[in-house]
C-alpha cells in the first residue's frame, strides 16, 4: 500500500519533473501589459510570438468596450445555473444562431470550455457498440474523450488517408457485427505543426464507408476559409463535416467554445452533454463579448488579410533564410532546429534576454529527442518590421547553435 500524496511527489510527471529549473521562466512565465506583439516579461519589453490572438481582437477597442459595458451591466454571475435549469438567456441563443449561420450549420451549442466540451461531445455521441477512428496527432481533448469510450478505437497515421481507410475497414467489420456506427475525429488545423487536417480526403472516403465526421477546428476559426469560418470552408467540405467544433480561446481572444451541426443532433447534445448540463452557463459578458467579436470577424475582413500578410512574410522569410518550417499551410509557424533539451533552454534564454524575443519552445518528450521547435504565432497586429527583426535574430541563434555555443551556457545558469 502506498500514500497517494507520497506517490505523486515522487513522480511529478514528464513536465512537472522540470519544475525546479523551469518554473517561472520556461513554464508559467508571466507576460504583462496590454496583450499584443510587445509585452513585458521579467520587467523588460519583448517582441511576443506566443499568443493565439490571431486577429488581434484581444485589445481591439470595440471588443474592450463591449466586454466592459457587459460586465458593468450584468456582472460576472448572470445568468446563474446551468442552461437547462436557470442559466439560459436571449443573448446566449442569439450567439448560437449567429455562430451556426457563420459556420454554415443549422444549429450550435455554446460550451464553457473547448477542452471539456470536446471530451463531453465524444462521450455523448458514442456507446460501446460504436467505433472511433481518429488522427494520431490529435489534441489532448480528443485523446481524453476517446479514453472515455467503452468501445473500440483505432488511430490512423497523421493525415495519412491510406491508414485512415485501413482503420475504416477494420471499424466497418466490427460495426457490421455490433450494429454500431463509426465516428471519425480529426482537427482542422494541427496546433503544433500548422498542418491542415485532410478533411477533403476524409470526406472522399464517405463515398466508400459509412461514418460521421467530427472536426476540432480550434485554430481554423477566424483564420481559414474565405469568410474565416474555418478549415472546412477552406477545403470546400462544409457539408461533409457532420459536427464542427471551435473555441473562443484563439481568434476570438476570450473563453468559451461551440459545437455546430444538424438541429436534431444538437438537440440531442443539448439534453445529453454532461459538460454543460452539470455546469453553470457562460457568464453574460463572455456571451456579449463573443457577439461583438463575431461581428468584427464578419464585417472586417481586413483583420484576416492583415494576419495573412504577416503569416506570408514570416513563413517565406524564414524559408528564404534557410529555416525548416515543416509543412504548415496555416498561420501556425514551427521553426525546427536540431539540439538537445539543455541547448534548447540556453538558446531560448539567449533569444529572450539578448534579442528580446519571446516565443514558445517545444522539446522532448512532446517531440522526438534531438529536435527543438520554436513555435511562432503571427497575428494581425504584428508588423513587417517585427518579422524582419525576428528572422535576423533567429539566424544568429541558429548559427550559435551550430557553433556549439549553447552546449554549456554558464551565463544562463548564473542568471536563473
Ligand atoms: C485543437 C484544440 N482543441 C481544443 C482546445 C481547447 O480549447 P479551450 O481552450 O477552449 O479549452 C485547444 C486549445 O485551446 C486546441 O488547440
Amino acid at each position: 500500500m502506498s500514500d497517494i500524496f507520497e506517490k505523486v511527489v515522487r513522480n511529478m510527471g514528464p513536465l512537472g519533473d522540470h519544475i525546479k529549473e523551469a518554473h517561472g521562466y520556461f513554464t508559467f512565465p508571466k507576460l504583462e501589459g496590454e496583450i499584443g506583439p510587445k509585452m513585458i516579461f521579467n520587467g523588460k519589453e519583448k517582441l511576443n510570438w506566443s499568443l493565439n490572438n490571431y486577429l488581434g481582437l484581444a485589445n481591439h477597442p470595440e471588443v474592450r468596450k463591449a466586454d466592459a459595458d457587459a460586465a458593468a451591466q450584468y456582472g460576472m454571475a448572470y445568468p446563474m445555473g446551468a442552461r437547462m435549469m436557470s442559466g439560459n438567456s436571449n443573448p446566449h441563443e442569439q450567439l448560437e444562431r449567429e455562430l451556426a449561420a457563420f459556420v454554415g450549420k443549422e444549429d450550435t451549442i455554446l460550451l464553457n470550455f473547448g477542452y471539456q466540451g470536446v471530451v463531453s461531445i465524444i462521450d455523448a455521441m458514442v456507446d460501446r457498440h460504436d467505433v472511433i477512428v481518429y488522427d494520431a496527432e490529435s489534441h489532448a481533448c480528443i485523446v481524453d474523450g476517446v479514453r472515455l469510450h467503452a468501445g473500440h478505437r483505432f488511430q490512423f497515421k497523421h493525415n495519412d488517408m491510406e491508414s485512415c481507410e485501413k482503420q475504416l475497414q477494420r471499424a466497418t467489420r466490427l460495426v457490421e457485427k455490433s450494429g454500431g456506427g463509426i465516428f471519425v475525429i480529426t482537427e482542422g488545423v494541427f496546433g503544433m505543426s500548422g498542418n491542415q487536417g485532410n478533411l477533403k480526403g476524409i470526406a472522399e472516403l464517405k463515398n466508400k464507408y459509412s461514418f460521421r465526421l467530427f472536426v476540432d477546428d480550434a485554430h481554423g476559426f477566424g483564420t481559414m476559409g474565405k469568410t474565416g469560418s474555418g478549415t472546412a470552408e477552406e477545403q470546400g467540405v462544409i457539408d461533409q463535416v457532420d459536427l464542427h467544433f471551435s473555441t473562443f480561446a484563439k481568434s476570438m481572444a476570450s473563453i468559451g467554445a461551440f459545437v455546430a451541426g444538424p438541429k436534431a443532433i444538437l438537440d440531442y447534445l443539448r439534453y445529453n452533454l454532461r459538460s454543460q448540463i452539470y455546469a453553470k452557463s457562460l457568464p453574460m459578458p463572455l456571451v456579449i463579448g463573443a457577439l461583438k467579436r463575431l461581428d468584427l470577424i464578419r464585417t472586417k475582413p481586413e483583420l484576416k488579410d492583415n494576419l495573412w500578410k504577416i503569416v506570408n512574410a514570416l513563413q517565406s522569410g524564414l524559408r528564404q533564410a534557410g529555416f525548416e518550417i515543416g509543412t504548415t499551410s496555416t498561420p501556425v509557424t514551427p521553426v525546427i532546429l536540431n539540439g538537445t533539451v539543455a541547448e534548447s533552454t540556453h538558446l531560448t534564454f539567449d533569444l529572450r534576454e539578448n534579442f528580446d524575443i519571446f516565443c514558445s519552445i517545444v522539446v522532448y518528450p512532446v517531440i522526438p529527442k534531438g529536435q527543438i521547435i520554436l513555435r511562432l504565432i503571427p497575428t494581425a497586429v504584428h508588423s513587417l518590421e517585427d518579422v524582419s527583426r525576428t528572422i535576423k535574430a533567429f539566424t544568429e541563434i541558429k548559427n550559435n547553435l551550430a557553433a556549439g555555443k549553447y552546449k554549456h551556457d554558464k551565463l544562463m545558469n548564473a542568471a536563473l
